[in-house]
């Protein structure tokens, strides 16, 4: 893992499965290309797994660094159709998404796997982990939001041990705010980051969490309503879907948040 400076801003895109391999490697050229001379902040990429690879050699050369969109808990052995933290690793990943709420959805993935999986990426030492945490608009109606973030948060990270300058990010990302078009208002996601903060704060002491994590919003963000999310305390950086998906658009959603 490089020697990253934890104030750095972020910006994260998951392309999710939206892209073909041969899709995902002309966007990746298309990204390059239009972030050569882009120098702030980290701007990381995460294709599916097939693409990682024929990515990371497109990259090279570029300051955008790469990241899975998932991984497993064991590092080898019988587990089919799962890939391991050394395995994206040695694909060239610096990031691994860990239980994006649509792998809560339709795979079933809960808060003990997402423990398993934040240990094994810990264990390994070369990975940045991004940690999905959000509630949903039934827990968001029914004023459970505070209650559901601090829950994920101690399922997810009870028992962790951070050493040294290992990073670990979260990512704010309410579920009813992803591909809805339906944005956050600022200020809510400010009190939301606020509540991770101090329920970080409980489990780790402010040292710890100033020194190793960052948390990050992720869920409609665009170009039009990136500036709301300029200069917010607490926002350290988005994690962005549709808005990656074209390298216009998601150079300026960087640019807003990184310059
Ligand atoms: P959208 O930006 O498409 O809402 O997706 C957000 C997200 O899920 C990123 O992980």
């Amino acid at each position: 893992m490089k020697n990253k400076i934890i104030n750095n801003k972020i910006v994260v895109a998951n392309w999710k499965m939206r892209l073909s391999l041969k899709e995902s490697l002309i966007l990746a050229k298309k990204m390059k290309n239009k972030f050569k001379n882009f120098k702030s902040g980290e701007v990381v990429i995460c294709p599916n797994f097939l693409s990682l690879c024929h990515t990371k050699n497109i990259m090279e050369n570029s300051s955008i660094n790469l990241g899975s969109q998932n991984v497993f808990w064991e590092e080898k052995g019988s587990y089919t159709g799962e890939v391991s933290p050394g395995m994206l690793v040695e694909a060239g990943c610096e990031y691994a998404i860990i239980g994006h709420s649509e792998r809560r959805k339709y795979i079933l993935e809960n808060y003990e796997m997402i423990h398993q999986k934040l240990k094994a990426v810990l264990n390994n030492g070369k990975l940045v982990p991004i940690v999905c945490i959000g509630e949903n608009t039934e827990e968001r109606k029914t004023d459970q939001r505070d209650f559901i973030l601090t829950d994920q948060l101690y399922q997810a990270l009870s028992g962790i041990n951070i050493v040294g300058e290992q990073q670990i990010i979260i990512a704010y990302e309410p579920i009813w705010a992803i591909g809805s078009g339906i944005t956050i208002e600022p200020a809510e996601a400010k009190y939301a980051h606020k509540i991770i903060k101090l329920t970080l704060n409980d489990i780790f002491g402010m040292q710890v969490v100033k020194d190793n994590f960052r948390i990050i919003y992720g869920g409609s963000i665009n170009s039009r309503n990136v500036k709301g999310f300029v200069n917010i305390e607490d926002i350290d950086g988005l994690l962005v879907g549709g808005a990656s998906l074209d390298e216009d658009e998601f150079y300026k959603v960087a640019k807003a948040i990184l310059k």
